[in-house]
Formats: structure tokens, sequence, C-alpha cells
């Protein structure tokens, strides 16, 4: 390491004690692999640079380029193969039933499309590492701009790179402290032998289809300026010589957003990149920033340990490095700060209003064949992404899910149908751009659930509690809650008296076949009314009913409620006391299981919590706990699912130190979360939500401070711009593990219950509090002890 660095490293040379240590990630080093890059993104476009001063690659995305056109993958066999895989379970041939769905029901081909990169956008400036000083790379999450800096011959060379929602574009920007001294080579390319052509007019044009399908097209284009000096163009690539300042302006469209076809989205991707160009990059950098921001600022969380502050001027890898040699926040508590607003940054960046969701990797993703495909894994992993949205304020940030629920439901609509011969619409673990619903791979603990549209709409009945959109609940919500209990009562079986669902399964788990049986000890995951499914259908129908009173709706409520009437309750195992996880006492083939599905009715469900029915709490905790004792939490969204769980268990120690462990064991040193071995951003995204759940729940109609309040590290700190259910927004301060002062905004009047910490005595307004407050809309309600 070179001297500079290494005393920057050890932090005796700080040039960037400006920072916010809760804000900025910066490094004195270039990336060295992708897993080190820095994301930036508008919803839409995403970019990693690395920032390498030499032979640069910067990773372009677009949300919308995926493997192929839409393909109806339902398998012809599927309807006479589904009656008789349920006649296999009644007659109690587990196996039979399972291989007999695998050989009859599987998606053809298994899999959904794959997200793919947009392309590289490479320059070299002839600049080498080493004969650079001064070398920092930094991301400013407040703003949304990732910064490079460094001295190369006595000229200091400064590179940003932002995404703009209002034009549409990712920009970088080239800026010396000394005029005509950029020389640069760009070329853009997408691998898989497809070049961009220049246009001898500044621009580089890439055209290319779909790995699968040729009919799916898109196109990219680039465009770079200079201040002084020149430009010039071989068939492949941009040259600048001399250049004060260089420019570049990309985009990149596809058939997804622009059906109509390419001669569309290629005049849309033409004015989009001509006119940001015509604009200085100071404007198209203060516009991208405003809209950032306009997310960004609602929400803040500060947290300070014994000795006050986190290090500033310490970079961002050393921190996480120091973090590792301990067990506590203590020594760097604004790390988790940081981690709280990391994914609050990573989402605004991967999902705005009018783009698809965020996807397993957000919205970024270097390579052709990603960790499953890089889509929408919706057992679990989507509905992360998404859970601390409406908590931090982000409301419209939900809107992709909303558009894709549309798309699954023309989607699902058919595969309920094709397959299973019902009415409604249906979705298995997976989905793609397309809200493909058909089931994805081929194993009986994933493939076969049919709950992923269930799942998936606790988003939008959350939203509602959170805004008190009525609107929303009508127009949006309702219609599809609608569609969906058409499926699931049309699915559902009279059993024993109970309404069963199968087949189905326990995500992603496996049992043993009991003793007993002639297929005793084989493993399946195929099962009958699993807790899980069970917890679904209850808060999927108790859901229903609460939105259509809203709305004014009584269409199929009095059948709802005769579902739940012979819905099974939650039911906890006589040999180990835990939480059931299947339909009988199975013994799980993993107990380190990274899937909590059966705790759902814990979180981010509400059936049951340790203030309302401690027995299913306490049956939920031992679950978890065994999970934990046998090694689980073992992926990164495993690990800050725990950290979730235990803080609706009132748990904020151990809440606490599951988030701790995700950030020193499931971290890269960009911070994004790992999962086995490999980026994924859900666990980026459940941080942010287990920090909101450790300092204010809001579940089961009660407004929670300090409902998981540490007692051992993050003593003090505040919050502020966070929402409650009721839309209540919350603001608080605590001292020494102690809740010292609250604002609770009442944004649309209605009643609000409080409870602070274990049900410390408290005063609003300068009264005792006694029980719930009917409040003014637009009314302060102070909190004081
Ligand atoms: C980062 O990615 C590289 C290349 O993909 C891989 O070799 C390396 O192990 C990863 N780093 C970590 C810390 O896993
Ligand atoms: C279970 O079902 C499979 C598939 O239909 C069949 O081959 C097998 O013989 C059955 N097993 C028993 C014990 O009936
Ligand atoms: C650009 O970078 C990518 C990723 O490293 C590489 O595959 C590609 O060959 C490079 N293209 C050019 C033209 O240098
Ligand atoms: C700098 O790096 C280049 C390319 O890796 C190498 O050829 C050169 O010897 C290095 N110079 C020094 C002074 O280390
Ligand atoms: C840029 O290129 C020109 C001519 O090719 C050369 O004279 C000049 O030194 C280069 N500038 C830098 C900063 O490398
Ligand atoms: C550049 O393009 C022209 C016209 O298409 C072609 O004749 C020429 O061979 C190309 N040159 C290179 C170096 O690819
Ligand atoms: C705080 O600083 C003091 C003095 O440097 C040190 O002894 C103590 O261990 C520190 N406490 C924590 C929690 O880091
Ligand atoms: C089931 O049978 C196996 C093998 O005979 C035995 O090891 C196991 O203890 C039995 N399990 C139960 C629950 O009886
Ligand atoms: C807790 O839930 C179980 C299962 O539904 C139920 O039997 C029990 O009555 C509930 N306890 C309380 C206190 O509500």
């Amino acid at each position: 390491m070179k001297l500079e660095s290494w005393l920057r490293a050890i932090g005796a040379l700080s040039i960037s004690t400006a920072y916010a240590a809760e804000d900025i990630l910066f490094y004195s080093q270039p990336a060295s692999h992708w897993n080190e890059s820095l994301p930036i993104g508008n919803g839409r476009l995403g970019a990693t640079p690395f920032s390498k001063t030499d032979h640069e690659v910067v990773v372009l995305n677009e949300d919308s380029y995926f493997s192929g056109g839409f393909r109806n993958r339902v398998n012809p066999r599927s309807l006479e193969t589904f009656p008789r895989v349920r006649k296999l379970m009644d007659e109690g041939n587990l196996t039979g039933a399972g291989d007999t769905w695998l050989q009859g029901m599987v998606g053809i081909p298994i899999s959904q499309r794959k997200y793919e990169p947009a392309g590289y956008l490479n320059f070299s400036t002839g600049h080498l590492w080493n004969q650079t000083s001064g070398y920092e790379r930094s991301l400013n999450l407040a703003t949304g701009v990732a910064k490079t800096v460094y001295t190369y011959d006595g000229v200091t060379y400064t590179r940003e790179v932002v995404a703009s929602e209002a034009d549409q574009v990712i920009a970088l920007h080239f800026g010396a402290n000394k005029a005509s001294s950029y020389n640069l080579t760009i070329t853009l390319d997408r691998a898989l032998g497809n070049a961009a052509t220049a246009d001898g007019d500044g621009g580089l044009w890439l055209r290319s289809s779909g790995r699968a399908d040729s009919s799916y097209t898109h196109t990219q284009y680039a465009h770079v300026s200079v201040e002084g000096g020149s430009l010039s163009s071989t068939n492949s690539s941009i040259i600048v010589k001399g250049a004060s300042s260089v420019t570049i302006v990309w985009d990149a469209e596809t058939l997804f957003y622009h059906p109509e076809g390419q001669a569309t989205y290629e005049k849309v991707l033409r004015d989009r990149v001509s006119s940001a160009q015509k604009k200085t990059y100071a404007d198209v950098k203060s516009a991208a920033v405003a809209a950032h921001q306009s997310y960004y600022s609602r929400a803040s969380f500060t947290v300070t340990g014994a000795n006050s502050t986190s290090p500033t001027g310490k970079s961002t890898d050393l921190r996480l490095s120091d973090l590792r040699g301990t067990s506590t926040f203590d020594k760097d508590p604004g790390l988790l700060a940081l981690a709280y607003n990391y994914g609050r940054y990573m989402l605004i960046a991967s999902s705005r209003p009018g783009t698809l969701p965020a996807n397993l990797q957000g919205i970024w993703n270097d390579v052709f064949n990603p960790p499953w495909d890089s889509k929408f894994t919706i057992d679990i992993n989507l509905q992360m992404n998404y859970w601390l949205a409406n908590m931090n304020g982000l409301d419209e940030i939900l809107e992709p899910i909303w558009s894709h629920f549309k798309r699954m439901e023309a989607r699902g609509t058919a595969v309920a149908k094709e397959m299973y011969g019902l009415p409604g619409w249906v979705c298995h673990h997976n989905t793609d751009l397309w809200g493909d619903c058909a089931p994805q791979d081929a194993g009986t603990q994933w493939t076969i659930w049919p709950m992923g549209g269930a799942w998936l709409l606790f988003t939008a009945l959350d939203h509602y509690r959170f805004t008190q959109d009525r609107e929303f609940a009508k127009d949006v919500a309702l219609p599809l809650l609608q569609t969906t209990l058409e499926f699931y009562n049309a699915f559902s079986v009279l059993q024993d008296g109970y309404y069963v669902t199968y087949p189905s399964n326990s995500p992603e788990n496996s049992y043993f076949i009991p003793n007993g049986s002639s297929e005793a000890g084989a493993q399946t995951g195929i099962d009958k009314s699993s807790q899980s499914d069970r917890t679904l259908m209850w808060h999927l129908y108790s859901g229903f009913i609460e939105i259509s009173e809203v709305a004014g709706s009584s269409t199929g409520v009095e059948q709802a409620k005769q579902y739940l009437a012979r819905l099974k309750a939650p039911d906890i195992s006589p040999t180990t006391n835990r939480l059931l996880e299947w339909s009988q006492d199975f013994r799980e083939v993993e107990p380190e299981h990274r899937h909590f599905s059966s705790c759902i009715g814990l979180h981010p469900g509400h059936q049951y919590s340790p203030l309302n029915n401690a027995t299913l709490a306490q049956a939920a905790e031992r679950l978890i706990q065994h999970r934990m004792d046998s090694g689980g939490g073992s992926t990164g969204w495993s690990r800050i699912w725990a950290s979730n769980l235990y803080a609706r268990l009132l748990h904020g120690d151990t809440a606490v130190h599951h988030s701790h462990v995700l950030m020193t064991d499931y971290m890269y040193d960009n911070m994004w979360a790992i999962t086995s071995d490999v980026f994924q951003a859900d666990a980026n995204f459940g941080i942010t939500s287990a920090v909101n759940e450790m300092f204010l729940q809001s579940q089961n109609g009660m407004l929670h401070i300090g409902a998981a309040m540490p007692t051992m590290s993050l003593l003090h700190g505040s919050f502020s711009g966070w929402k409650a259910r009721g839309n209540f927004e919350v603001s608080a301060e605590w001292e020494n593990g102690q809740i010292i002062s609250a604002t609770v905004k009442s944004k649309a009047g209605g009643s609000l219950a409080l409870r602070v910490q274990d049900g410390r005595a408290f005063k609003v307004d300068g009264q005792v509090y006694s029980g719930p407050i009917t409040t003014t809309k637009g009314a302060s309600y102070k909190l004081s002890f």
C-alpha cells in the first residue's frame, strides 16, 4: 500500500473529516471487484463504477434488460396431474405425490427470464494507479453522487456519476483543475460480441436482442461531449484529446416499456439523451440530486455510543474491518446508522414510480448468468425489499409493486386456469419482468408453493394501514384481493372441518416422512396447510375483510368470514413446544433452515405478538431460537429476518446482535449484503426495517415507541420522520436506553393508542396518558417523561 493510503487507512491523514459517518461510504483505493463498486440508480437505470484511475469499467443497468420475451411455461399435463397429486396426498403417499407433481406440473422450461446487464462503459485515461496520489472515491447517500478524486502528474482529476430521475439518464462527468488535461478512449459494449458503433457525432449506439429470444430487442445510446480539446471516433470508440472536461450521458430502452417497437423507443432514447446532453452537467446533477433528496430526506436515524460519535475520516472498509473485531456497535454506532441509510438509499435507487420493482440485486447486475437470475423471488425476498418503504415515508417508491401486481394478476389468471382449472390468479415462488407466475425450478420444497401472490399482497394491506389512503384501498388493493381470494376460495378443500390448502409446502424446508409409513425416512417438502400457508390465509382473508370495510364493499365478505372460521389456528408441537411448522409434527431435514416462514404471523404479519398472545409468541421464539442454535441465519436475508423477528419479540439486544452479525459476516466492503457468497440486496433493505422495528412498532393498533429498546448498546439516539400505521409521523429521542421525548403527528386524525418501551408511564401534552387519544388531523402530540 502506498504511504499516503496507509496513513489515511490508519486515520493519521484525514481529508474526509467533513464526511458524516452516517451518510458517506468512502475508500482510498479503486474497487478491485464488482462487489466493491459503489451503486447509483434512478429506479430504472443503475450504474456501478469501479472508479479506477485507468481502464475503468462502469457496469450499466436498465431494469427491463432481461433474457427474452414472455413465454407461457405452464406444463400442459398440469391440469390432469393436479387431481392425481391430491389423491396421492389424501392416500398418504407423499413421495408419490411430490414426484407426480414434479413430473407433471413443473414449468416448461423450468426457468423464467433472467435479468441481464445492459452494457459496460469502458474508458482508459492513461493515468496509472501507481502514479497517482490523493486518491479517494465516495458515495454520498444523501445526494446520490458517486465521486472519484486523485492527482496525476500534478493535475487533480475529479469524476462524478449520477442517475437522474428528471432526465432519465446516467451522467458521468470528468473534471480537472487544469485546462486541456483529458485524453480518453471511450467504448460501450455488451459482451456477447455486441460493441457499440460510433455515429461520428459524439454518440455511441449499441443495439442488440435478448440472448434467448431475438424478438426482445433493446438499444442504448451514450453521448460524449467535451469542453475544449477535440472529439473523434473510430468505428467502435470515441477518442477525446486535450479536453478540459468531458460529459457522457447514457440511456437504454427496451421493448418492455415501449411495446410499440424499436422505432418508438429509439426516438425516446435519442430525445432523452439529446436533451440531457444540451444541459450543463451541473444542471443535470442538481435535478438528479433534488429528486433523490426528496425521498431520502424524509426520515433520519442517529445513534451514538458511550464514547459519543463514530470515527470520521476513516474509510468504510476499515470501519467494517474494525467492526469485525468486535461483538457490538459500541466503537462505531454510526455504522448501523450508515447501514440504515444505505437500505433507504438502495431502495430509492432501484425503485421509483413507473419502474420495475427492486429485484434480488436491487437494480445492479454485472453478469449474464446472475445468481438466481437476479429476478424476483417472492417467498420472502421481494417482500423484504419493501418492508422499509412505508416506515420511512417512501410511499410512492412502492408504485412498481402495484404495477407489477397487475402484470402478475394477468399472467397468474392464466396459470390458475391452465394449471389448476380454477378462477382467480395464483403465483408460485418467483416472478420475472413479465409477471410470469408459472412455477420455477423443480423441487417440492420450493417449486410447488402456490402462495406467492398472497404473501406479496401483505405489502398492499400494510400500505393502506400506514397511509390510510382510501382510494388506494378501493382502487388498487381491493380488486387485487378479490381476484386472489377467488383462487384460494376455489383451491381450498374442506377436510375434517377445516379449509386445507394443498399441494403446498413450508418455504423452502423439507422434512423426513415419519415411521409407520412405507416411505419412512424419505425427504419431501410437500404438505397440506403448513403453518405458513395458514398464517398467509389468515392475513389475506382478515385483510380482505378490513379493506372491504374501508372501501364500503360487502362482496365476498361473508364468505371470507366463514373461511376464517374454518381456518385452523396456529398450533404448537407437543413434543418440542415450538410453533409447529407442518401439518403434522414432522422432523425437519435442516434444523438450521434459513426460512422462518412458519413465523410470518409474528413478522411481517400481526397474527400474534408477545403483548396479545404470549403463548404463540413464545412458541415462535422457541422455533426461531432452535433454528439459530442449530446454525441458522446463514444467509444475509435470513440473518436480518432474525433481527426483525427478535425486534417483534421485543428483544432489542438480540435484534441488535443479529444486525451486527449481518454487518460483520455477511457484507462486502461496499456494504452490499451477502447470501451464499454472492451479493443479494434483500438484507440491505431488511436492516433498515430491523432498525425501524427496534425503535418503533405499530402493528395491532398500537403505536409502540422504543418497542425493542436495546439495553446494552446504541443507548443514545434519535429518529425522525418515521411513519406508523394509522398515518402517524413519529420522532423520538433516547438517552441511556430510555426514551426521553417523542412527538407524534397525526396525519389522518383517528385514534392513537400508545405504549412506550415496556409500558413506562408518560404524559401526552402534559397529561398523564391513560388510554387511546382521539387525534385531530394535522395536530402534534408531545410525549414527556
Ligand atoms: C468479490 O467478487 C470476487 C469476484 O467476483 C470474488 O472473487 C471475491 O471473493 C468476492 N469478494 C468477497 C469478499 O467475497
Ligand atoms: C406412491 O405413488 C407412486 C406414484 O404414483 C407409486 O409409484 C407408488 O407405488 C405409490 N406408493 C405406494 C406405497 O402406494
Ligand atoms: C469493457 O469491459 C468489459 C468488462 O470488463 C469487458 O468484458 C469488455 O471487453 C470491455 N470492452 C472493451 C471494448 O474494452
Ligand atoms: C506501475 O504499474 C505499471 C502497470 O502495472 C507497471 O508497468 C509499472 O512498472 C509500475 N510502476 C511502478 C513505479 O511501480
Ligand atoms: C494527451 O495526448 C497528447 C497527444 O496525444 C499528449 O501530448 C498529452 O501529453 C496527453 N495528455 C495527458 C494528460 O496525458
Ligand atoms: C470500420 O467500418 C468500416 C465500414 O463499415 C469498415 O470498412 C472497416 O473495416 C471498419 N474498420 C475496423 C477497424 O473495424
Ligand atoms: C470509551 O473510551 C474509554 C476511554 O478511551 C474506554 O476505556 C472504553 O472502553 C470506551 N468504551 C467503549 C464502549 O468503547
Ligand atoms: C424411525 O425409525 C428409525 C430407523 O428405524 C429410528 O432410528 C428412529 O428413531 C425412528 N423415529 C421415531 C420418531 O420413532
Ligand atoms: C393464543 O392463540 C391460541 C391459538 O390460536 C389460542 O388458542 C389462545 O386462546 C390464544 N391466547 C390468547 C391469550 O389469545
